[in-house]
């Protein structure tokens, strides 16, 4: 590999999904001008860029037509009339949604902040859809109990992304696209900066900044169906764990109801949100057994448990039975034309299926990471249960652990958490380096170590081949740590990971350059997943409770005497997790635990 070089920023951003550019932007809207933003792809082909149907915020523009019931049409509120929503209740729907292991402080920060991040959209020139007197358009989402989805047809996130990635550029941040983080430099328990390869050209580079922060996305490409990107492969929590800091809640893995069949790609919760129904091999819409309330519109986790039960009970639709129903047809063309345009698209090409014509079949799909790098609601990173900061180190968005989510994240929340943490990390951040932050010195080459990583995994003249490696974990995963979860199967789960965490040690890398060698690249990706699927697995076994995405059939209810709390990972000196716990911050007399129906 060619030598490495040294590049200097006041602040290093890792990710230039929503949570990353905010925070950029933030930090330069903030006065602090020297920020570089790294990025594993295109900065615009970031996975935020993939959410469709939804940024939830209590705007009041829309409610159900006065007496209609709850589910009745929508229409837009006249102005001056009662209105249906507050923050108050989108904070109590998304504690609930959370199952009470989300932090009650930062869930209160979010959902006041929500109104004004979405205002600030619009202020940039977000493109959201609009109601006929020109208000921004809202829709009703899972777990949500008033229509509080802010939306463009069913691209919200690409015009989020879009729209902060301009303001971005235009505040004069620097972008390196294809840029492979590798090693984050803490010492002392101070960030120093981190360690990256200019994809384009092989060279492996020291990066020095003041403050570091990641926005490095989620880890759903640990499974084998899931609606994450190729590129979602949890580097950035895989890193921050080898560095040292702990990770927080890595157990709840979020599965969405609504993956196209055999593919994963995300249906939004805007199909079921706009009045489609789930439909078993029988022709039943079946939530009426499981929520009879909320129905399709219950969160993800219920509805996700739902199909799966009647998938598991013979009731799935195609030849193999593992699919299930979404049906569209009543909403009629013009609706779906309007509203779901990128839904049908996807839905013709990839398994040829008109929604206006016919139900599109469809299976639940690993979605989205609650755990992650915990951080305080500043995005401030924190080492350990007593809330120690890693200085200098913030993350945000879904690479983070506020924790907004808890259990289970409701739909609209993650563009919410990602715009409104990443723009409070870009606050702090800001305020540190005007604060009198300093460049720290570095401990010899850091670089280094990640030049031998990459030296060795070249030279290994190993047998395995490390797509075999992540195939067999992702269908271990999704098999053994999946909806539903017990004992015997998550130490199935365990043994695996640990003898493919082995077998990996013996990978062959067959592409020996060093431009674009996404073969380097794909083997990097590899042994992070095997890195954090340990402590999903572990954690999962721990958790002798059912809470939230988290559902283990040999303990089937949830139990707070011993289990309203986060779990705390650390690399141990054995390299294997060591776990620790950390309570949840709860109002109790606001809005204490209570049994969740829907
Ligand atoms: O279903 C969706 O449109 C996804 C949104 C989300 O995950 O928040």
């Amino acid at each position: 590999m060619p030598n490495s070089e040294v590049i200097t920023h006041d602040v290093i951003i890792v990710g230039a999904g929503l949570a990353g550019s905010w925070a950029a932007m933030a930090t330069a809207q903030q006065g602090v001008k020297d920020v570089g933003v790294l990025s594993k792809i295109h900065p615009l082909r970031s996975h935020s860029g993939a959410a469709q149907g939804g940024i939830a915020a209590a705007l009041n523009n829309v409610r159900p037509v006065p007496g209609t019931g709850p589910r009745g049409p929508l229409e837009q509120i006249p102005v001056g009339d009662e209105l249906v929503d507050s923050t108050e209740l989108h904070m109590f729907d998304t504690i609930k949604g959370s199952d009470w292991l989300g932090d009650q402080n930062a869930i209160e920060i979010m959902v006041n902040d929500a109104i004004d991040v979405i205002y600030e959209y619009e202020h940039m020139g977000c493109v959201f859809s609009r109601t006929p007197d020109g208000r921004i358009a809202q829709r009703r989402f899972g777990g949500h109990s008033a229509p509080r989805a802010n939306y463009a047809a069913d691209r919200t996130g690409h015009v989020l992304l879009h729209t902060i990635h301009e303001q971005a550029l235009y505040h004069g941040v620097k972008f390196y696209a294809e840029w492979y983080v590798m090693d984050l430099i803490v010492e002392d328990n101070a960030v120093r900066g981190v360690v990256a390869i200019d994809v384009l050209t092989g060279k492996i580079h020291l990066l020095r900044a003041k403050a570091v922060m990641f926005g490095t996305g989620g880890y759903g490409r640990a499974f084998k169906i899931t609606s994450n990107a190729y590129a979602n492969t949890g580097d950035g929590v895989a890193i921050a764990y080898d560095a040292g800091v702990p990770l927080m809640d890595m157990e709840f893995v979020q599965f969405h109801p609504t993956g196209l069949y055999q593919h994963g790609i995300l249906m939004s919760e805007a199909c079921r949100g706009e009045g489609g129904y789930l439909i078993n091999k029988n022709g039943e819409r079946f939530m009426e057994k499981y929520a009879p309330d909320k129905m399709e519109l219950a969160p993800r986790d219920l509805v996700s448990r739902s199909e799966q039960t009647e998938i598991d009970e013979g009731r799935g639709v195609m030849d193999d039975g593992q699919g299930i129903f979404l049906d569209m047809r009543h909403l009629g063309r013009e609706k779906i034309l309007e509203r779901l345009p990128q839904v049908r698209d996807i839905a013709i090409d990839f398994v040829h299926v008109d929604p206006i014509d016919d139900p599109v079949p469809i299976q639940p799909t690993a979605h989205y990471s609650m755990g992650g790098i915990p951080t305080d609601v500043h995005g401030q990173v924190i080492a350990d249960a007593s809330g120690t900061p890693v200085v200098g180190f913030y993350a945000a968005g879904e690479a983070a652990c506020v924790s907004v989510h808890g259990a289970n994240r409701l739909g609209t929340n993650s563009l919410l958490e990602a715009s409104v943490f990443g723009r409070r990390a870009g606050y702090a951040i800001a305020e540190f380096i005007k604060g009198g932050a300093k460049l720290l010195p570095v401990t010899g080459d850091p670089a280094e170590r990640s030049r031998q990583a990459v030296k060795e995994l070249l030279d290994n003249p190993g047998t395995e081949l490390v797509e075999d490696i992540a195939q067999e974990l992702k269908a271990n995963m999704t098999m053994n740590c999946g909806i539903f979860r017990d004992e015997e199967r998550l130490n199935i789960a365990l043994d695996k990971v640990h003898e493919l965490q082995q077998r990996f040690k013996n990978a062959r890398v067959m592409d020996k350059g060093s431009r674009f060698n996404t073969d380097l690249l794909a083997t990097l990706e590899a042994k992070h997943l095997l890195t954090f699927s340990e402590v999903i697995v572990k954690g999962a076994l721990n958790r002798t409770e059912s809470r939230g995405a988290h559902s283990r059939t040999d303990h089937p209810k949830r139990d707070d005497e011993d289990w309203l709390k986060h779990t705390i990972a650390h690399k141990g000196e054995d390299g294997r997790p060591q776990f620790s716990y950390k309570d949840v911050t709860l109002y109790w007399d606001r809005f204490p635990p209570q049994e969740r129906k829907y």
